[in-house]
């Protein structure tokens, strides 16, 4: 299995604000949905929750929460999905879409991170990527990094 993960996030480390992103960016919504097309993707169950629209079209929506979701593939555990991938399609590519504890878990085993730095700093947030960017930057090559305009990049980075 190929593990990517992708995230958003501002200068101090903000993902998330009362359950939803602190910003509405609709060219990042449309990167997300480039990278993320036709693919599996696996969140928590409070990102699932946030979602606007449910299951995300064309890509194989599975949630990891402590109680079965109805309507969605989800897991009890983190371990028992990666099991069930693993042993079913070994080539797998999956996309962690979040939120904290998912990409915490994730981590160490990623191989390709898909990052949009938003060059600002929102309010109120409540949610923050578990890992500095000084780790990431001693576990991963930036490959690419493309100026959206003055505040927002969208960078790849592959593991070392
Ligand atoms: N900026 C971005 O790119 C981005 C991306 C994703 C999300 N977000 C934001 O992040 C926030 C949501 O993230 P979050 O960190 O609060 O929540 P989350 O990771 O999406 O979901 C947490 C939930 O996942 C389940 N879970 C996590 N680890 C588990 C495990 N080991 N075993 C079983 N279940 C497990 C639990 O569900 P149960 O409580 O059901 O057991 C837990 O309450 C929102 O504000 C969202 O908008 C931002």
């Amino acid at each position: 299995m190929n593990i990517n993960m992708i995230w958003a996030q501002d200068i101090n480390n903000a993902i998330g604000k009362d359950g939803d992103l602190p910003w509405r960016i609709p060219e990042d919504l449309k990167n997300f949905k480039n990278i993320t097309n036709n693919a599996t993707i696996i969140m928590g169950r409070k990102t699932w929750d946030s979602l606007p629209i449910k299951p995300l079209p064309n890509r194989r929506n599975i949630v990891i929460s402590s109680m079965e979701q109805k309507d969605v593939e989800s897991y009890t555990s983190i371990e028992k999905c990666i099991d069930l991938l693993t042993n079913t399609e070994k080539d797998l590519d999956v996309y962690i879409i979040g939120g904290m504890s998912i990409y915490k878990f994730f981590y160490e085993y990623a191989n390709t991170l898909y990052i949009t730095f938003i060059d600002q700093s929102y309010p109120d947030t409540d949610t923050f990527f578990p890992i500095s960017l000084k780790q990431i930057k001693s576990d991963f090559n930036l490959e690419s990094k493309t100026d959206i305009d003055k505040i927002i990049s969208f960078t790849k980075w592959v593991r070392k």
